[in-house]
């Protein structure tokens, strides 16, 4: 930051609005630059990521292929049709304009009374709390987590969400007495950090991709077990994977269709090889965590795996919470010290805030594929 950066008064900020008349809209509102209170800091946004969880809020559910854009180019306004079908569930939101971006980063320029509020003056802090899309953002500092010197807003922007998850993962793991980890979409950002996580923290862990270019790409990162659901033996493929690790926890991202299930025949096998014969099934405990929609079908569970088994969601803050503040703030300075290597994410591109609602990036950045992850910097 230059020493005659000025704070101008207002600020754009990405809005969501859902209409009565059933269509999406989205625009670049300008709204005030907050004044920090006491204990909190007035952060610059330079980066924050397009995540999963990002797209739910920004999109709606909308049919994007309906998508009409009007407005200037610095300011504009998109509008498309949400499905009938999508409107009851939406209905909490209705004429509510929101602001999206759950964490990003940026640089403290202004800051309250309080010490720990200023001492963060001038530094390059990533943030949790949603509306990060916008120019400026005010927050309480234990919503900021410092970075070390010289590290930019860009590698700081998803150092909350998915790096917590991943670690979040194996605190489940421990918490509920499991031995290994099998994993969904695992050539996502999330997945490529779990990969790297179990390596260094020696967890056993099964990778599934639906990609033969994923299994390659996990393999080249030191991934020992990736399996390709697209395969005609799949199961039987993972079901080796899973009782060469011992795994009965997975943590699935599509949540629709029959992943889910599958894994589970592949636990139920897996144990059950030598075992007394029960028509029950085993009395070893499978559970399958469903923590993303990438695929938004309906889960769909044969039963095929005996009676000891669930399927649960699974979100980080509250797997934060279970494990108490001490152990999470824990958690917290290893994704600091651990930022470019462990928790590193990529992204495709780098986009303004005007960019993020253009029809063409749009098509790309909601396609949710592997390498497609786009950074929004607010102060290009
Ligand atoms: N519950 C929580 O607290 C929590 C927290 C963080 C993240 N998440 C979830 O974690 C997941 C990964 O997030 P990320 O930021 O790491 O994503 P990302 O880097 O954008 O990667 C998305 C991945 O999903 C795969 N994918 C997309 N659609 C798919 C489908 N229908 N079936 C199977 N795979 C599909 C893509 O593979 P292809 O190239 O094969 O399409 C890609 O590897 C998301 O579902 C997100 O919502 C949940």
């Amino acid at each position: 930051m230059s020493p005659e950066f000025v704070v101008p008064f207002s600020g754009l900020q990405l809005r969501s609005l859902v209409r009565e008349d059933g269509r999406l809209q989205l625009s670049l509102e300008e709204v005030p630059v907050p004044d920090p209170g006491p204990d909190e800091v007035l952060v610059r946004v330079e980066a924050s990521p397009i995540n999963p969880s990002d797209l739910g809020l920004l999109l709606a559910g909308a049919d994007l292929s309906t998508l009409e854009a009007a407005g200037a180019p610095e300011r504009p306004i998109l509008t498309a049709e949400i499905p009938a079908a999508a409107m009851p569930g939406l209905a909490g939101r209705v004429g509510q304009s929101l602001p999206v971006g759950n964490e990003g980063a940026g640089t403290v320029v202004r800051a309250g009374s309080s010490a720990p509020a200023q001492a963060l003056v001038g530094r390059v802090v990533a943030m949790i709390g949603g509306s990060m899309y916008c120019q400026y953002r005010s927050l309480a500092v234990p919503q900021c987590l410092a970075l070390a010197d010289g590290t930019v807003a860009a590698d700081g922007a998803s150092a909350f969400v998915n790096p917590l998850t991943a670690l979040g993962m194996v605190e489940t793991m421990r918490l509920e007495n499991h031995r290994g980890l099998v994993h969904t979409a695992a050539a996502s950002n999330v997945g490529q950090m779990l990969n790297r996580l179990c390596l260094t923290d020696h967890v056993p862990l099964v990778n599934i991709v639906r990609k033969r270019e994923h299994v390659e790409l996990l393999r080249a990162a030191g991934a020992e077990h990736v399996c390709d659901s697209s395969d005609a033996g799949f199961v039987d493929s993972l079901t080796e994977a899973i009782a060469a690790t011992s795994a009965t926890l997975a943590f699935d991202a599509t949540g629709g269709g029959t992943l889910a299930s599958q894994i589970l025949t592949a636990m139920e096998r897996a144990v059950s090889v030598g075992g007394p014969y029960s028509r029950y099934g085993s009395t070893v405990h499978k559970q399958v965590y469903i923590y993303g929609g990438l695929d938004r079908g309906p889960t769909e569970l044969s039963r095929t795996y005996g009676m000891a088994w669930g399927v649960g969601g699974w979100l980080v803050f509250p797997a934060m919470e279970r494990i108490g503040e001490q152990a999470a703030a824990r958690l917290r300075q290893r994704v600091a010290s651990e930022l470019t290597t462990t928790f590193a994410t990529s992204y495709a591109r780098e986009i303004s805030l005007a960019e993020a609602l253009s029809p063409d990036v749009i098509a790309v950045y909601s396609s949710q594929a592997t390498g497609a992850k786009y950074l929004i910097n607010p102060s290009r």
